[in-house]
Parts: structure tokens; sequence; C-alpha cells
């Protein structure tokens, strides 16, 4: 079968490779420790499961609204206003199966073959797939550790053309942890909504910021900066609920909304209506999980930074949010492809080669691991880099 241009243009997951040769080796018995896990550890709580049991049990095993059910997205709007002081009304909810799902269905809405989408680097893996999926561009602004892996407005004045259809901001920041304070994100939001630009905010680690810093949703900065802007979110990394697939978005352009809800009415139709149901339970019922799991994330992250600050050969920055360490490899003309592979083949440690977020100088690893397997991991890597760094 002769594949379409589209479908070659696509690079394939490198993380998956990675994860999968990992799994293989612990299949044949080799103890491999994982620091490449991009969900939390953590189980789905029980109540969550038990609502979506009992949506099974009473038949709530049809086809929903193609944006979700009412009483979900009315439950979105209520988080939304409490959270981040954003006013939606339920129309300007859609559900999607994935704040992944969610962000590919903006970027096929907006994009037209030759815009360009403005992706700060290092940036999630599927951003520029996503962009190129839509036959735009994929343009990023480089940062790095010492500006914190946070892009400045200079540079972004300077990588926007009269091209430019999209703007991407993620805070906190997958892979790097970095988040964005309420001055900068203001100075963005202007800069990006003043030009017309559809600014897209991924805010999927919401939940996960520490140090007692609060989340700024850049849409919360102004009227200007609201109408540009589409808020990504989800259920996945909050409530520990990555294999039920929700994520949503909110936008007060209602043009844009429908033409999301049509595009997605012709692919998946609705999100699973139970997995509606479990994510219902999570917005409206979550109790104390959510602050659980962030002082465990907090913990590690505490430790794992001290411990790799410590090792010859590596350092990194204390990420704010998220359950990712960025590390620099120190060492010249070793490169983070090189790193992974030899880590996981002499040292029996996964960890992801930063090159798939867009830097091969650092390597990225996960710290939705028990606190035991961080501390042999840890241990591992250092021994390595000992002899190696
Ligand atoms: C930055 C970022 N955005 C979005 C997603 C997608 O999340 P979901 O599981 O809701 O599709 C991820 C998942 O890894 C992510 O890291």
């Amino acid at each position: 079968m002769k594949l379409s241009s589209r479908a070659k243009s696509v690079s394939p997951s490198l993380t998956l490779a990675i994860t999968a040769k990992a799994k293989k080796m612990k299949q044949e018995g080799v103890d491999v420790i994982s620091f490449g896990s991009g969900e939390p550890d953590f189980d789905t709580p029980d109540n969550i499961k038990a609502a979506a049991i009992k949506s099974i049990q009473q038949g709530f095993t049809k086809y929903t609204a193609e944006s979700g059910t009412d009483e979900l997205k009315k439950a979105i709007c209520d988080k939304f206003q409490k959270d981040n002081g954003l006013t939606y009304g339920p129309s300007q909810i859609v559900v999607s199966c994935g704040a992944k799902h969610s962000l590919y269905n903006i970027i096929q809405a907006v994009c037209e073959k030759g815009d360009e989408v403005i992706i700060p680097s290092p940036y999630w893996l599927s951003y520029p797939e996503m962009a190129i999926l839509a036959e735009a561009k994929p343009v990023f602004i480089e940062t790095d550790d010492s500006s914190g892996f946070r892009i400045s407005l200079p540079a972004l004045e300077k990588a926007i053309t009269k091209k430019t259809k999209i703007v991407i901001i993620n805070s906190p920041s997958n892979p790097t942890g970095s988040i964005y304070a309420k001055e900068e994100l203001m100075k963005i939001g202007k800069l990006v909504s003043e030009k017309g630009i559809l600014i897209i905010s991924d805010e999927i680690y919401e939940k996960i910021i520490f140090d007692g810093n609060p989340h700024v949703s850049i849409a919360s900065l102004g009227e200007d900066i609201f109408k540009n802007t589409v808020v990504v979110n989800g259920v996945s990394k909050s409530f520990a609920m990555t294999g039920w697939r929700i994520g949503y978005l909110a936008s007060p352009d209602n043009e844009l909304v429908t033409a999301i809800k049509n595009i997605q009415s012709h692919s998946t139709s609705n999100p699973a209506s139970i997995s509606q149901m479990a994510a219902l339970e999570a917005l409206t019922n979550s109790g104390t999980i959510v602050g659980e799991m962030k002082n465990q994330f907090e913990k590690r992250r505490d430790y794992i930074v001290d411990r790799i600050n410590k090792i010859k050969g590596l350092s990194c920055l204390k990420p704010e949010g998220a359950f990712y360490i960025f590390c620099r490899i120190n060492k010249k003309g070793l490169s983070s492809m090189e790193v992974t592979d030899r880590l996981l083949d002499e040292a029996n440690v996964a960890v992801i080669p930063g090159k798939v977020f867009g830097s091969d100088a650092h390597i990225r690893l996960s710290f939705a691991a028990s606190m035991g397997n961080i501390k042999k991991g840890i241990d591992r890597i250092e021994e390595w880099f000992n002899k190696n760094g």
C-alpha cells in the first residue's frame, strides 16, 4: 500500500521504542528501573472507579452528545470558575478522548497548509507532529537551563511572522517542569493576542505545582487574552486517570468550538460514556487525593534533584511542577541517545533521551516511580556516570 505523504511525515515515537525495550528486558527477568513513565504511578481513586462501575450497571453505555454530557461540561465550567477564575458556559466546552485529542482537534480546526505554530523548545513531543499532521510548520523557540527553560519576549517577537497561527504555552512544562510567572504570562498573552494569534494553553499539569506556588492560567489575564486563548486540561495527570482518556478544552470563540465539535463528531464521536462518569466524579468529589499525590511528588523531586546535582557529569534545575527532571549531560560528545542506550544496556535504567523533546544535551527522568525504585535507579545512574561521565 502506498502511504499518504501525511502519514509518512510523522516520526515514529522513540519514547515507545525505549519503553518497549525496557519492558522486554523486564519480561526476560532483567531488573530494570524505569524513569520513563509519563503517568502517575498512583492508582485511580476508588470513588472514581466506583462511579464508572455504577454507570455501567445503570446502563449508561450508549452514545452521548459528541462534546460530552451536560453534567460533565457543567462540572468543567465550575472547575474553571473555581480554580482559574474563568467563566465559560457548557456550550464553550468540548470533552475529548484525552488532552492529546483536544490539542489535535484544535490544530486541525485552525491550521492551513503553510501556517506556523510556535512551540517553545524543549517541548512535549506531540506538538510538532500535530502541526505537521495539519500541514503546518512547527517553529521552535530555543530555551535552555540558563533561562529556566522559559521563552523571552524578544525571542517570541522574533519568531512571530505573518504566517503564525498558534503559540503553544505549556505551564507547568513537560519535559522541563518549568512554570511561567503571572507577569511573564501577561506579557506573552498581550503580545500574542494583540496580533490576533491563537494561544493554546496546555494546563494538564496544573495540579502538580510545588513550593506552594499557585497555578496561573494565561486566559485569566485580561479580556483580550481570554478571547484569544483555548485552554486545554484533563483528568489524566491530576487524578491518575491516564487510561480513561478524558481531556477537555474551553474557548469563548463559538465558531472555533463548533468547528472542533464537527471534527470530533466525524472521528471519535463522544469520549467513552463510562469515562465521562468517572471524570465527573473526579471533578466533583476528589477529596484530598490531588494534594496527597502532589506532596509525594514534591518529596521525590527534592530527593532526586539533590542526588542528580551530586553526580559528576549531570546537573539539573529544580522543576517547579509536573513530574519530570530534565538533566543536562555535562560531558562533551555524549549525546542523549548514547546515554539512554548505554544506561539501559549497562546499568539497567530506562530514561528518555532529550532529543525527542528538542534537546540532545539532556535526558528526562520521570519521578512517577516509588521512592525505593528512585533510590535504586539513581544509585545505578551515579555509578555509571562515575565510570563514564
Ligand atoms: C504536556 C502534555 N500535554 C498533554 C498530554 C496529554 O494528556 P492526555 O493523557 O490527557 O491525553 C500530555 C501527556 O503526557 C502532556 O505531557
